[in-house]
């Protein structure tokens, strides 16, 4: 099914009408249709998920718009509790268009499954042994996942790394595992499990940590835009990003923030298919840190003509089988809205959601600031919490955004005013 994900006017929606909106859109089903109306997931499939369950904490799932990535339209589920964050991505999104859209590529999708190895005498010479032994090793890990093998994945390679530390030098094992469409932690660690025996038989040494490495730089998503000089408000707006931009690529203080907003927009999107957020995290910040200093995950450059040029790289070990993606039907139903068919289709949205955030975040940041568009939305969370309800929240958080109060004291004033209630 072919989308258009460019839908002016779809934010003055009602949430009923937007729901029916996408639903037109992607071929909702009743049970789709009820999921969303926060009747949400049922008991039993909560209680599995993990321990000690008491109830559900819900949060809103809102769609990006505009995205167009490879050539195709795609609708971005996204969850999460920050005002300002869907309009942001939606509105790159809109600029990326002009010229194309996004286009992003991925490596293979290969983790990393670590085995730490110790009391080995001769490291060295213990590495060299355990390289001769890779065919074996290989195909033992592989014995132990033939579906994997089948959808053409498995542990394709196998690496062998002697690192100092406080300690004593230890061996480590990297075991190279094609996850195809799974995240792919229970199949890595399955393998460095099933293969420690014959590590500690080849070594002589002592087996301790056998675990998935979350530092994913084999899998690896790239994603790139041109976001056109004038949509972006001109020359001057373009020179302020490119500054925003050498803020971070200069400064771990500002990179932190820098790549806190670009995991604005990647981290609810994992959170929308039931992905892992903080394996997503956690690879992303490992990631930027690469080169011995803590940097930007986003690049941008000014082209011949002016226009701004950005680029996105980061690890990205999503799956779209297995795990909370299939077990939780909202899960489901934003893989169905996002209409991905793989992983690596997945984490090419990701990254491109990434891009479009940080430009966001930038161009708001070199221009008018982020407060102004920022306390706008959030004026209506300050008045619905002073107790405004119905058609008042919206009156209370215009009048604040008018006079350019946007607090609580204001908020109770208004609604004693509005109300006639003291
Ligand atoms: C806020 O959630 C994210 C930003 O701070 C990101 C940034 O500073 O680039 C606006």
């Amino acid at each position: 099914m072919t989308i258009n994900s460019r839908i002016p006017g779809f934010k003055d929606l009602t949430v009923e009408e937007r729901r029916n909106k996408i639903g037109e859109m992607v071929g909702f089903t009743e049970d789709d249709k009820k999921l969303l109306s926060l009747e949400t997931v049922p008991r039993d499939v909560l209680n599995r998920m993990i321990e000690n369950v008491i109830g559900y904490f819900p949060s809103p799932l809102g769609v990006a718009t505009n995205f167009k990535i490879n050539e195709k339209d795609y609708l971005v589920p996204m969850v999460v509790e920050e005002a300002s964050v869907v309009a942001a991505a939606s509105n790159a999104a809109r600029i990326a268009r002009i010229k194309g859209g996004f286009y992003a590529t991925t490596t293979d999708p290969v983790m990393i499954g670590q085995i730490q190895v110790l009391n080995v005498d001769t490291p060295f010479f213990a590495a060299q042994k355990i390289l001769s032994e890779k065919e074996r090793l290989l195909k033992k890990a592989n014995d132990l996942d033939p579906v994997l093998v089948k959808f053409g994945g498995g542990a394709k390679d196998l690496e062998v790394r002697v690192i100092p530390s406080i300690l004593e030098e230890m061996v480590v094992v990297h075991l190279l595992v094609d996850c195809r469409d799974a995240m792919g932690a229970n199949a890595v660690n399955t393998m460095v499990e099933g293969i420690a025996s014959d590590i500690e038989e080849i070594t002589g040494g002592k087996v301790l940590l056998r675990i998935i490495s979350n530092l994913a730089d084999r899998r690896l998503v790239r994603a790139r835009a041109v976001f056109d000089k004038d949509a972006l408000g001109g020359e001057e707006v373009v020179d302020g990003i490119l500054a925003a931009y050498a803020f971070a690529d200069a400064d771990p203080y500002r990179a932190a923030t820098h790549n806190k907003g670009i995991m604005n927009g990647i981290t609810s999107l994992v959170l929308a298919t039931g992905n892992d957020t903080r394996a997503i995290e956690a690879g992303a910040h490992a990631y930027a840190a690469r080169f011995g200093y803590y940097g930007s995950l986003t690049t941008y450059e000014k082209n011949k003509d002016g226009d701004l040029v950005g680029t996105i790289e980061l690890p990205m070990a999503l799956g779209t089988i297995g795990g909370a993606t299939r077990a939780h039907p909202t899960a489901q139903l934003s893989l169905k809205i996002l209409g991905v068919k793989t992983a690596v289709e997945l984490a090419q949205v990701a990254a491109s959601l990434g891009l479009a955030q940080n430009l966001a975040a930038l161009r708001a940041l070199a221009t008018e600031g982020i407060q102004k568009g920022h306390m706008k939305l959030h004026a209506r969370n300050i008045a619905a919490s002073v107790g405004a309800t119905g058609e008042l929240i919206d009156k209370i958080a215009k009048k604040m955004v008018e006079d350019k109060k946007i607090r609580m004291d204001y908020a109770e004033e208004l609604l004693k005013k509005f109300t006639g209630r003291n």
